[in-house]
């Protein structure tokens, strides 16, 4: 069993996705060991802690240096033993040296198809205006690794979704977590710590 940590920022559907995949035995090769999140508001906690999941709140102070913040992240998953990250609604840019520490071990989705409506100022809300904007007939959901580049690392898993007349961000966005986001997270984290247990 891979031992991972999601981290995460708000209300944490995505989290719950993990969790209940976790509880129905769909991740056989994930253990879920740590939830990590940046604000210590944030319902995903109340999610971790109803699952029995240990938690921890890291918040970057706005007088850290990236690196400084990303030294007690690498501490605290450290301490955890973490060996894979799944990245879950986390709002805080990773620093490098996080990036470097778990290259090619931290996961990421994104509410579009990348590369479309993707990269800085791309979150929330904000790519399903822009996909509604262009007038897209298909968006969808990508599970990816992380590196420097926002949104940039090696693709993992896409699906699409359909975009349909009346549409609001909000009901794309809903549509986009139902469809792809809440079934794809879950199976890109098993897919990967299988690969890492072979
Ligand atoms: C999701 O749309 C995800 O794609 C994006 O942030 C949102 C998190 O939602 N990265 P939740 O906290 O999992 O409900």
């Amino acid at each position: 069993m891979i031992r991972t940590a999601v981290l995460v920022s708000g209300g944490g559907t995505n989290l719950q996705a993990i969790l209940d995949a976790a509880k129905a035995g769909a991740l056989p090769h994930a253990e879920i060991a740590l939830v990590v999140s940046s604000n210590a508001k944030a319902y995903a906690l109340t999610r971790a802690e109803k699952a029995g999941i240990a938690r921890a709140v890291l918040a970057k102070s706005s007088d850290e240096t990236p690196e400084a913040y990303g030294q007690r992240l690498i501490a605290l998953l450290r301490e955890h033993d973490i060996q894979l990250v799944a990245l879950a609604g986390f709002l805080t840019i990773l620093p490098e040296n996080v990036i470097r520490a778990f290259d090619h071990r931290i996961l990421n989705i994104h509410p579009s198809l990348i590369p479309s409506f993707c990269g800085k100022g791309f979150y929330g809300l904000r790519v399903h205006e822009a996909a509604l904007a262009r007038g897209v007939k298909l968006t969808g959901a990508t599970v990816h690794f992380v590196n420097e580049i926002p949104d940039g690392g090696d693709i993992i898993a896409q699906q699409a979704v359909a975009v349909l007349p009346g549409d609001t961000p909000e009901l794309l966005q809903r549509r986009v977590m139902e469809e792809a986001e809440w079934k794809l997270l879950p199976a890109a984290l098993e897919q990967v710590a299988s690969d890492l247990s072979v």
